[in-house]
């Protein structure tokens, strides 16, 4: 819905896995729309292949396997240009990643991050996180402190799932 109503045309998506999101985000497109899937597991992704086909939309997805930031900097030195992004890999980048978005998404594109209050353990204390969730609770809370103050972006937090931040760039 989010899609269609700011009319997106041409979209990004950081962290595929078997497709879910991307299938929505496919169907949610128009005919000639695109997106362009980073993700290091090929396996996983041609799961999800059968599905995208099964609905009509893989004309629309081209497919990276490749690590997410170095995709990133290859779209930000070919200037390409994105109505919406979204992020769903490697949390403890987040902060880097935000960089290079905000290069790549239009003035007054959406920027989207996915678990943002990670499974909520961005209130509780870090001795009650499994240690393996640690880096990336960290790395989320530093995340959120930042955008809160950014002047580049409008942001909105959406508690579902474990929240999904909505950045809206400003300049
Ligand atoms: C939570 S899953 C994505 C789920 C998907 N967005 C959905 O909603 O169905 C995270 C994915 O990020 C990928 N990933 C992790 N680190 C990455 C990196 N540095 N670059 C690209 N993809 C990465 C993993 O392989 C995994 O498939």
């Amino acid at each position: 819905m989010l899609l269609k109503i700011i009319n997106a045309k041409n979209t990004l998506e950081l962290g595929v896995f078997t497709g879910y999101s991307l299938l929505t985000t496919a169907l949610a497109l128009p005919e000639d729309g695109r997106i362009t899937a980073i993700d290091i597991d090929k396996e996983a992704y041609e799961v999800g292949l059968e599905f995208m086909k099964k609905a009509g939309v893989d004309h629309k997805i081209n497919f990276i396997y490749c690590d997410g930031m170095e995709v990133l900097d290859k779209l930000v030195n070919d200037n390409q240009e994105f109505d919406f992004i979204f992020a769903d890999a490697d949390k403890p980048n987040y902060v880097n990643f935000l960089e290079r978005f905000l290069k790549l998404v239009k003035v007054g594109g959406i920027m989207a991050f996915d678990n943002t209050l990670w499974f909520s353990f961005v209130v509780e204390e870090e001795e009650s996180v499994p240690e393996f969730m640690r880096e990336s609770r960290a790395a989320l809370i530093e995340f959120n402190k930042k955008l809160a103050f950014d002047p580049r972006v409008e942001i909105s937090q959406i508690s579902v799932g474990d929240g999904v931040t909505l950045c809206r760039r400003l300049v």
